[in-house]
């Protein structure tokens, strides 16, 4: 058995746990008129409220057992110290690094240098596109930026040029590939003109084939109108830490934004794989952006673990994961502009901790990430939510609701009452009498994060929060929450059965299941 599950917090925690089991939220609520204040955290005008949870003042205390157990405090000190925590390459994981105004980083260099010159040639590039000065090979001004990317490469800045929409400045129309289908290319480049177009394309390995494909696409593209120009590469920008790659495609060098192997690909929003949400909102708004994140990384590594947000959200996690059985987790933004919000926690959750063997190579003997899944509210309502009222599985949720903007237009009150009409429905129920088919349960755990506005600052915090519950998951499940390998094998295994469906091409060596099907599309008609 391993050291955690043999540990004396674990083991405290799986009898608490059945107590708990036999309790409901109604009963909880019951018996502590202050719950609500007392299981609820603000910081930097963003409210947890986490008292809709299985959990009493017990419950907590033995999470923060566990918490101080696996050594949190030591982790959050090490990750911010610059130290090499991601063991498996070798690395640090100094994302924080990106929006901080520290000094140094005492185990890591001082990387600031980089990191401060990194930002002042993205305000350079997004003030020469907002005022028209960045041309294309026939001098035209640029009207749209198309970014190409893939995971982390997309999933940030997509999902924060979204979130920040209302806050769009004038300048080139931002679109976003990263599908190897030629449809997602064709469907962004609809309607554009190649004298007028520019491609960022970001990879930080510049050797991932979706991205290095979808930018010979363009490519291709811009030569068909504009010909086989040394001008061409007027329309293209990289962000990665091979310069070498980008060079390859012809971006000019100047036009290189750096990155570095210690930002993991899910965690590089910060650097200049946010240019497009600079690109939308303008520099100074991605720099309320990254003041958001230091306000949350300054909660994360003073305030104390039973006040600590991103601690007692990974704790919560743990004990539904690892006491009750829960399989996943919803994430239910109220905001059509944080629609994509499930989408980025998906890779930065499950890439992160979806993992079976432990930082000491043996693995585990108990659950590690969850799935998470979920879509904006309200049209989840009329999709998913009958299983969360209803269905036989726990499935905690996260609400995200946006508070009060200013303006009173009807709309923004609908939506909040929803969002806290189904937190409220799936914590108390319905006994409906006579009714089986019609009775809701309740007892069915949520958190609930109100942003006042859905600011820069706001979403900043937001998405530091969740990187830093990440990692607090994975110090206490003995986990590496910085590499991927899983993602690897596959990669190379499509590689090598490109050839077997490609005219006159041979395939390596296949399983019976994936040879049958390769020839069914060998055929041609
Ligand atoms: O999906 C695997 C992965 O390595 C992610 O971690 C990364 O965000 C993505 O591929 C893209 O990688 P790159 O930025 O190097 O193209």
């Amino acid at each position: 058995m391993s050291k955690l599950a043999q540990s004396h917090a674990w083991r405290a925690l799986a009898a608490h746990q059945k107590r708990i089991a036999a309790a409901s939220l109604r009963e909880l609520f019951a018996a502590d008129a202050s719950r609500a204040g007392r299981f609820s955290l603000e910081t930097d005008g963003l409210l947890l409220d986490y008292s809709k949870h299985r959990i009493d003042a017990e419950t907590m205390r033995l999470l923060r057992e566990l918490a101080v157990q696996a050594q949190v405090p030591a982790w959050i000190a090490r990750m911010f110290a610059g130290d090499p925590v991601n063991n498996t390459e070798g690395r640090a994981a100094l994302h924080v690094a990106l929006r901080s105004d520290r000094a140094a980083f005492p185990e890591s260099g001082d990387v600031m240098p980089a990191v401060r010159a990194s930002r002042e040639l993205m305000r350079r590039f997004v003030d020469e596109a907002q005022r028209g000065a960045l041309r294309g090979a026939d001098g035209r001004p640029i009207t749209d930026i198309v970014n190409i990317g893939i995971g982390g490469s997309d999933l940030g800045p997509r999902m924060l040029a979204r979130a920040l929409r209302k806050f769009r400045k004038p300048g080139p129309r931002l679109h976003f590939v990263a599908n190897t289908d030629p449809a997602d290319l064709d469907a962004a480049l609809a309607g554009l003109a190649p004298g007028t177009t520019f491609f960022i394309v970001a990879s930080k390995s510049f050797t991932t084939a979706e991205t290095l494909d979808n930018a010979a696409r363009a490519r291709a593209w811009l030569e068909a109108t504009l010909g086989k120009s040394a001008g061409l590469s007027r329309h293209f920008a990289a962000v990665t830490a091979n310069a070498a790659g980008a060079a390859a495609l012809g971006v000019p060098p100047d036009r290189v934004f750096p990155m570095w192997d210690w930002v993991g690909g899910r965690y590089s929003v910060w650097s200049a794989v946010g240019l497009p949400v600079a690109l939308t909102a303008g520099m100074d708004a991605f720099e309320e952006l990254l003041e958001g994140a230091r306000a949350m990384d300054e909660h994360f590594r003073t305030a104390p673990i039973e006040r600590n947000m991103p601690v007692v959200l990974a704790l919560l996690e743990i004990w539904y994961v690892n006491f009750f059985g829960a399989g996943s987790r919803a994430v239910i933004p109220y905001s059509e502009d944080l629609r994509d919000f499930p989408a980025y926690l998906q890779q930065l959750e499950m890439e992160s901790n979806g993992k079976r063997v432990d930082r000491d190579g043996n693995e585990v003997d108990y659950d590690t990430a969850p799935v998470v899944w979920g879509a904006a509210g309200t049209p989840s309502q009329h999709a998913f939510h009958q299983l969360l009222h209803q269905g036989t599985h726990l499935i905690p949720v996260d609400f995200v609701v946006i508070g009060h903007d200013g303006e009173s237009s009807g709309a923004r009150e609908a939506l909040a009452a929803n969002a806290l009409a189904q937190s409220s429905a799936l914590a108390f129920g319905d006994p409906a009498p006579g009714a089986p088919h019609k009775a809701l349960p309740g007892n069915r755990p949520s958190s609930t994060l109100l942003l006042k506005r859905l600011t820069p600052r706001a979403l900043g915090g937001l998405i530091a929060l969740y990187e830093h519950k990440v990692f607090v998951e994975g110090a206490i499940w003995n986990l590496n929450s910085f590499d991927q390998w899983g993602v690897e094998h596959s990669k190379n295994l499509a590689r090598a059965l490109l050839p077997g469906l490609l005219e006159g091409g041979k395939a390596a060596e296949l399983d019976p299941s994936t040879g049958l099907l390769l020839a069914r599309m060998r055929e041609r008609d």
